[in-house]
């Protein structure tokens, strides 16, 4: 394992990606946890990630120096890297010129392990106020920018490595192979591969449940679609899947998920037919954390009802968890944004264990995953669709008026997409109804109907994202299609916000 020690950084995750996507295992640890904690995992190798502060600010995030003691092969990366200048002797200081983003560097020192193979001029990715004048005694500075006369140093006999710049962002070309020198020096073993990770997963879940019944609700999402894959690889027969459809899915899908899982595996499928009762729970209830509660408590009830009707009173329930959600409940510092849970939050009290076969995982190993295990690629490449459904795209109250609309408006959307070949580049795409009006004019008549938002990102991970940058004839299509088929609707607007500062979902 290399262990990511997150300084507060956006990127610790990414990091973790990276290193993964090079087969070596890693997982993130807060930056501060205690040496003994650190060195308890057994890691190979540790990797300092940047940080928002200064060295020198005021509760500046700090490690434990005991870690540095235990000889470990390190690489500090921008905030670790000054961490660790700092920590050895060397120098930091904040100098007047800030580099953010795209930036020339010059690899003055070819001989070093780090850049040895790279070209001696490159343009890398910068975010950063102080920066290293002087390394640690007994290193070599590699590289330079304009701003940071030490922008790389190694000393590799020691095991000691750090870059100012960013190796694991997509806009530094040559970083992986920054992160790649890296793992041949430490002499880290790189055997983390889908076929691993299944193999690990399998054995875990059946260590786990024995010979008890599980059950696993489908929402249609890749995630849970993944999960119960592998947990059918575990325990076979022993699992029940769930699909309840809560009244809140887009148009057909129930039908679409009961036909993919139909044909494609042999696992028991349970289908529960459910608006009512979840219709009624969000009669009344605007706000969205309180919907999300509410969705969540009821996906519990009707699958105990469910588990001991079909799945003889089963104590397990499947759920599709990914690491980006442990990583972040797991810091107490950050702040809960949403409830994300795959139900959408779940109830203190109720009757089952949880098994989350996929907690280790991002969601591109998911993909790959659930491609190693022969699930088809409508299902793999399925785009995500939350829990609470469109109960999240309806701001406000949720009727099944409501439900129509926005039903039939978020169908065109997404058909047109497809019919223009967008589907592809598209992380996911939808439509979002407000509780507003707006007034309009159609053959010479006042209206007074909704607006409705399309949304459509694109995005790696759902941690950012971008608005996707669809052309205007598409645009125009799907407005034309949405007035004058959906009645209700007088105006269409277009969302151009990114993640951060917006969300995907508006609520
Ligand atoms: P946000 O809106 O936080 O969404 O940018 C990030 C990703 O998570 C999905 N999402 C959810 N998925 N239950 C889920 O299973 C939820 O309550 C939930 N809320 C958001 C969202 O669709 C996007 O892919």
């Amino acid at each position: 394992t290399v262990l990511v020690l997150d300084f507060g950084a956006q990127y610790a995750q990414v990091i973790a990606r990276r290193l993964r996507e090079l087969h070596a295992y890693s997982e993130i640890v807060p930056g501060d946890a205690p040496a003994e904690e650190i060195l308890a995992r057994r890691p190979s190798a540790l990797v300092l990630s940047g940080g928002p502060a200064s060295v020198y600010a005021e509760g500046a995030p700090g490690m434990d120096p005991a870690v540095l003691e235990a000889g470990l092969p390190v690489l500090g990366i921008c905030y670790g890297q000054q961490l660790l200048a700092d920590a050895l002797g060397g120098e930091v200081a904040r100098t007047d010129a800030a580099e953010f983003g795209r930036t020339s560097l010059t690899v003055d020192d070819p001989g070093g392990r780090l850049l040895g193979e790279q070209p001696l001029a490159q343009i890398v990715w910068m975010s950063h106020r102080d920066t290293v004048v002087s390394p640690p005694p007994g290193c070599r500075v590699l590289a330079s920018t304009a701003a940071s006369p030490v922008a790389a140093f190694e000393d590799p006999e020691r095991g000691i490595f750090g870059v100012q710049y960013h190796p694991e962002v997509s806009h530094t070309p040559w970083g992986l192979e920054v992160l790649k020198a890296f793992l041949d020096v430490a002499g880290v073993r790189r055997t983390w591969t889908s076929h691993s990770v299944i193999a690990a997963a399998v054995g875990a879940v059946r260590e786990q449940v024995g010979d008890a019944q599980v059950v696993c609700g489908l929402s249609g999402g890749v995630d849970s679609a993944v999960a119960a894959a592998l947990v059918h690889e575990a325990v076979g027969s022993q699992l029940t899947c769930l699909f309840v459809d809560h009244g809140l899915l887009r148009q057909d899908e129930a039908e679409q998920v009961e036909q993919a899982f139909g044909a494609h595996s042999d696992t028991r499928l349970v289908s529960i037919k459910a608006a009512d009762r979840f219709l009624r729970q969000l009669e009344g209830v605007s706000e969205p954390e309180e919907k999300r509660r509410r969705i969540g408590e009821e996906f519990i009830r009707t699958f105990e009802e469910a588990a001991l009707e079909h799945a003889s009173g089963a104590a397990f329930l499947v759920q599709g968890t990914l690491y980006p959600d442990v990583v972040e409940s797991g810091h107490g510092s950050s702040a809960t944004i949403k409830t994300h849970h795959n139900v959408g939050g779940l109830p203190e009290r109720m009757n089952f264990d949880l098994v989350e076969p996929l907690r280790w995982l991002f969601k591109d190993e998911v993909r790959r995953v659930g491609a190693e295990l022969g699930l088809p690629e409508e299902i793999v490449e399925r785009q995500p669709f939350p829990g609470p459904g469109l109960a999240v795209r309806i701001i406000g109250e949720v009727t099944r008026e409501k439900l129509e609309v926005l039903r039939a408006a978020d169908a065109i959307f997404r058909h047109e997409l497809a019919r223009a070949g967008l589907e592809g580049e598209i992380w996911q795409a939808f439509v979002v109804l407000p509780d507003v009006r707006t007034v309009g004019v159609q053959g010479d008549e006042r209206t007074y109907g909704y607006p409705v938002i399309l949304r459509a990102v694109t995005s790696e991970d759902a941690m950012t994202a971008d608005f996707a940058r669809i052309d205007y004839d598409v645009l125009e299509r799907v407005t034309g299609r949405i007035v004058n088929e959906v009645p209700s609707v007088g105006r269409v607007a277009y969302d151009v916000t990114s993640k951060p500062p917006g969300t995907i979902e508006w609520e």
